[in-house]
């Protein structure tokens, strides 16, 4: 089976067909990585993983990183449920804790970027899809930071940017279903604003909603000046928006996309399921489940 590969029309972004992810020899999974580096997400449809599943084909990517316990009952700890749907079938309140953690990915983030080895992939796959909305979107970090001119490139270059899960998290009331246990071991971190892509080589702007400010910079001033880089860098052609079916699988690059849930309503239900590769360092990673 050869990966069938069709580009998006945007700068990132591609739909992956004749493949099945559950039995995918080495050959074919070299190139869903190859294709993977060029198009930094990759959409799957109606693949209908198992949970059992959807590690093993993360894991290829590298270790998982464990999630929040707030956001996964009983299974494996690499597992997240992003789900408004109760065991009985009901559904979460929009004022319920987990709904307002939930509304955090509705901005425009990379996952763990908040963490001192930030993710390197995410996996997501759906089980229930509301009937309006709840889209996901994707920016292209890799074009945004060459859309920049000269100037603000070099700019940026050497700046750093404070990532704290507790800023993002306390703009959108979301910080309940978080733990203190859990808050003692996400401490701000610094992430640089530029970063070079390990397999590619190209640059890209490391920003989104958990970067507070730059290091030695006014706050305020940095704090605008990263919401006025997001805003410009999340515009077309730079943006592919994935309408979920039940059973398909997407994974995105963290290193070099941001992306962001687009919002269904709140009296519908949604279930996604995620895994999350945990970044490479010459570090011991915390985060590893
Ligand atoms: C995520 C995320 C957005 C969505 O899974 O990391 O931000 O649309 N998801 O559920
Ligand atoms: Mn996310």
């Amino acid at each position: 089976m050869t990966p069938e590969i069709t580009p998006s029309d945007a700068t990132l972004g591609a739909v992956i067909g004749n493949v099945r992810l559950n039995a995918l020899d080495d050959e074919a999974f070299a190139a869903i990585e190859e294709a993977w580096h060029a198009h930094a997400v990759l959409v799957f449809p109606g693949q209908n993983l198992s949970l059992e599943e959807q590690v093993d084909f993360s894991r290829r990517f590298g270790p998982l990183e464990r999630s929040l316990s707030s956001n996964h009952v009983e299974d494996d700890p690499a597992i997240i449920h992003l789900s408004n749907v109760k065991k009985d079938g009901s559904l979460l309140p929009a004022d319920h804790s987990v709904s307002m953690l939930l509304k955090g990915n509705n901005r425009w983030h990379t996952d763990s970027s908040y963490k001192r080895i930030p993710a390197k992939a995410s996996l997501l796959s759906a089980k229930i899809v509301p009937e309006i909305g709840g889209e996901t979107a994707f920016a292209d970090m890799r074009a945004a930071y060459d859309a920049l001119d000269a100037a603000m490139q070099e700019w940026l270059a050497d700046k750093i940017a404070v990532h704290s899960y507790a800023y993002s998290q306390g703009k959108v009331g979301g910080t309940k279903a978080i733990t203190p246990e859990e808050w003692d071991d996400l401490p701000p971190v610094e992430q640089p604003v530029i970063r070079t892509h390990p397999a590619t080589g190209r640059r890209n702007l490391y920003i989104g909603r958990h970067a507070s400010h730059m290091v030695g910079e006014d706050l305020d001033e940095s704090r605008r000046l990263l919401e006025e880089l997001c805003a410009e860098a999340c515009r077309p052609p730079r943006i592919h928006i994935h309408k979920w079916q039940v059973g398909d699988l997407v994974i995105w690059d963290n290193r070099c996309v941001l992306h962001r849930g687009l919002g269904h309503p709140p009296d519908q239900p949604r279930h996604m399921v995620r895994t999350t590769v945990a970044g490479d360092s010459d570090d011991a990673n915390e985060w590893v489940a």
